[in-house]
């Protein structure tokens, strides 16, 4: 296995989008900035070097972080942000995972801009579970902002309502002929007719579930989220916020030239949102300069059957590499509802939320709230007191019909969600089941919930109140698809199932940047094994101070 090592520098970048010159923060000076490409086995060291006037940390997302939680990159979870002017040196090995993943910043909204793919390939000597593809393309699909994004962001926690929406969808970081003064910035794949393309498809958005689609070509999902999948051939996907999507793209069509397009999945009627659409083109070599490019037809934005068949049709690949077995017993089950809620305006304050109050969101009625002092990583490594709870609760306080908006409105229980910093240890190698229960408090939206440290298997997925006693015989105990971020659709709920193998601190939360700082999110803090390699190493040197 080999060394693989990148320098980042993370800086201000003027560029030009949709008629306006903006300032943003990026890395090495390229939107989306530069793509990793590793092979499963090697190391990776990725030297970042702070000179953006933000607080900073950088996140390898999906990377499991087998004995290197300290490099995991999460804001005042497992490190303090690196400070302008400063660096920090993540080191970290990547092993039993294979696909696409992706890295963005950590902080604040500051990822919209600081992003870019991570490619691990199979290690020397082992092949894909498909036939070779003749090139491998990442597909960043992200969001732009005509304002400062992290001003937006800021903004919208400081009234307590809702962030502004974007301005434009991008695909490698261009919005695509629809938008203006964007002509010259539409992503271009040339493809030869009869080859076969990998699309290494990433939702890099902060808020906006999409739908991907490329003019008269059917895709072959072969792995969701670094984890392979029985091959499942469609004519459009579905992909939320944190998740990726490896597909087979076949040049079989006429020599011509066809849009790919991406536009929003939004269930919430009652919630502003961008319903613009990106478009890049495919373009086959020979094409005669004067043909006509196809548009594909994208779903319509509430189109929940077509994302459910899409989410649902999805199985692992049993038996392939790095497949898990699904843990047969659960040592830990949890019941956990996410929610949009309210909490009281501060006095003389104005807030911009619903009813004058400030928007907050929750996983089991618990507004979770990192920690200023120092990270709960470092608490948990050295026994500091007083920095977290442990009493994290497994199911929600009281139990109501999830899916009725106007009970929970009225239900002060849910109303409110209390604000603290309450975690869930876990002994080391045991299994958790997971329920998670979207409720339709406000602002019904599906909420994409990722987990870092480990992927989980997906046993089922519905809609309206989960029931253990009847959805329990949908459970797919057999070749369920494995993940580290489903989407929750709005009303409905998910069944997963990980084992804690990985000593550390691992954040779980939702994958839209907002929710995440209204505090959807909780905390997994997995002990020590017993056996040499199973132990969270010290701290490393450079580990950033608060
Ligand atoms: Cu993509 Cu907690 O992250
Ligand atoms: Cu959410």
């Amino acid at each position: 296995a080999a060394v693989v090592e990148h320098t980042f520098i993370v800086q201000n970048l003027t560029i030009n989008r949709l008629c306006n010159r903006r300032v943003i923060t990026a890395v090495n000076g390229s939107l989306p900035g530069p793509t990793i490409r590793v092979q499963e086995g090697d190391t990776l060291i990725v030297h970042v070097f702070n000179k953006s006037p933000y607080n900073l940390t950088l996140h390898w997302h999906g990377v499991f972080q087998k004995e290197s939680c300290w490099a995991d990159g999460t804001n005042m979870i497992t490190q303090c942000p690196v400070r302008p002017g400063y660096n920090y040196t993540h080191k970290f090995r990547i092993i039993d995972q294979e696909g696409t993943l992706f890295w963005h910043a950590h902080v604040s909204a500051l990822r919209a801009t600081v992003y870019g793919a991570l490619v691990i390939r199979p290690k020397s000597g082992h092949s894909y579970p498909f036939p070779n593809p003749h090139r491998e393309v990442p597909i960043l699909l992200g969001e732009w902002w005509n304002a400062n994004v992290i001003d937006v962001l800021n903004q919208a926690i400081a009234t307590g309502g809702l962030p502004n929406i974007s301005d434009a969808y991008t695909i490698n970081g261009l919005p695509g002929d629809l938008y203006p003064c964007s002509q010259n910035q539409m992503y271009k794949l040339n493809v030869e007719s009869g080859k076969t393309y990998l699309l290494r498809i990433v939702n890099t958005a902060l808020v906006a579930q999409l739908f991907y689609k490329i003019a008269n070509h059917n895709l072959t999902v072969v792995a969701v989220d670094a984890s392979y999948t029985k091959p499942y051939t469609t004519d459009v996907i579905v992909i939320a916020p944190g998740q990726t999507v490896d597909a087979l793209l076949l040049a079989d069509q006429e020599i011509g030239s066809y849009y790919m397009a991406a536009g929003p999945y939004y269930t919430a009627a009652i919630i502003p949102f961008d319903n613009t659409t990106t478009r890049g083109v495919v373009v086959y070599r020979g094409m005669p300069p004067t043909a006509t490019s196809l548009m594909p037809t994208l779903p319509a934005r509430n189109d929940t059957p077509t994302a459910h068949k899409f989410y649902s049709s999805l199985v692992g690949l049993k038996d392939g590499p790095h497949w898990v077995q699904v843990p047969a017993h659960v040592d830990y089950e949890m019941f956990v509802t996410m929610g949009l809620g309210l909490n009281p305006c501060a006095a003389n304050k104005t807030c911009l939320g619903p009813l004058g109050a400030r928007l907050s969101a929750s996983m089991n009625n618990r507004s979770f709230v990192p920690p200023t002092a120092l990270s709960l990583l470092q608490a948990f490594y050295s026994n500091i007191d007083g920095v977290y709870n442990t009493d994290f609760p497994a199911k929600p306080p009281i139990e109501f019909d999830y899916t009725n908006a106007s009970i929970n409105a009225n239900n002060p229980s849910f109303f409110f969600a209390p604000k603290d910093t309450k975690v869930t240890k876990l002994k080391f190698n045991s299994t958790v089941e997971m329920v998670l229960q979207n409720t339709a408090i406000i602002g019904v939206e599906n909420h994409p919930m990722h987990i870092h440290g480990v992927n989980f298997h997906v046993l089922a997925q519905g809609f309206g109140n989960y029931n253990g006693a009847e959805h329990r015989n949908m459970f797919n105990l057999v070749d369920p698809q494995m993940r580290s971020t489903i989407g929750v659709p709005v009303g409905g709920w998910a069944v997963i199932r990980f084992t804690a193998n990985n000593p550390g601190v691992w954040l779980m939360h939702c994958h839209l940047d907002a929710h995440l700082d209204y505090g959807m999110a909780t905390v997994f803090m997995v002990e020590n094994g017993a056996t040499t390699g199973t132990t969270l190493p010290p701290p490393p040197a450079d580990l950033p101070k608060c």
